[in-house]
């Protein structure tokens, strides 16, 4: 089983309560695996260093890329218990551009980051200011949100414009969202922004909002 413990693409569609542990149950009564697809949710964005972990599950195998580049190289990396990826052996799988050494030193500089839990605390601790500030433009533009730790899947009014055109308007004002489907956007601000650059981002956004 391949999932996304929170959809990203989708436009951050977090699952109910005690999902993602009823499907490790299923896997493990079943005997298949459960790979997590941490692309996007992993590394300390949701305020964990995985998104399983909201629900102490421990998948099988887990896919990271994206930050683990650190924003500057292109690296992924398929994460798992020995006994698992130990069916492959020296050779039997290749790829052109892996085991580069500076993409390597690099997700393992990333990975050396998360290790004293700071990112991740300040992920849970500004995403608490990140939810609030959405809350607050409930009727003013924003008609539902979704949001956990750092990253939030925002709804905004269709009259208003699409998610790319939302976007847009913000990239022109110095805030880069990323839009999804239909009207939503997508805000994934880096783990190091701070409280007041948050605050100044969720400004922007209710500006735009406001003269869309
Ligand atoms: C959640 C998720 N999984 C997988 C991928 C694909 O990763 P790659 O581009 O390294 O093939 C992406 C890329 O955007 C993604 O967001």
């Amino acid at each position: 089983v391949l999932i996304e413990p929170i959809q990203g693409e989708a436009g951050v569609l977090i699952p109910d309560d005690g999902y993602l542990a009823g499907v490790r149950e299923l896997t493990r009564r079943k005997g298949c695996l459960f790979v997590a697809d941490e692309i996007q949710s992993g590394l300390g964005r949701t305020g964990h260093t995985l998104a399983v972990e909201h629900e102490s599950v421990v998948p099988d195998v887990v896919l990271l890329g994206k930050a683990l580049g650190g924003g500057i190289v292109p690296v992924s990396a398929v994460v798992g218990r020995r006994d698992v990826l130990g069916v492959l052996h020296p050779g039997e799988h290749g790829s052109t551009f892996g085991g580069n050494p500076l993409a390597a030193a690099v997700g393992t500089a990333v990975v050396e980051l998360l290790e004293t839990g700071e990112f991740q605390r300040r992920a849970a601790e500004l995403g608490a200011v990140l939810r609030e500030g959405l809350a607050a433009l409930a009727g003013k533009g924003v008609v539902g949100f979704r949001a956990r730790g750092l990253w939030a899947g925002v709804d905004v009014d269709p009259a208003l414009g699409t998610g790319r055109e939302v976007s847009e308007r913000l990239m022109r004002e110095g805030v880069l969202v990323k839009d999804t489907h239909g009207s939503t956007i997508r805000l994934a601000p880096p783990l190091t922004v701070t409280a007041d650059e948050l605050a100044g981002a969720l400004g922007t956004l209710e500006k735009v909002l406001a003269s869309s």
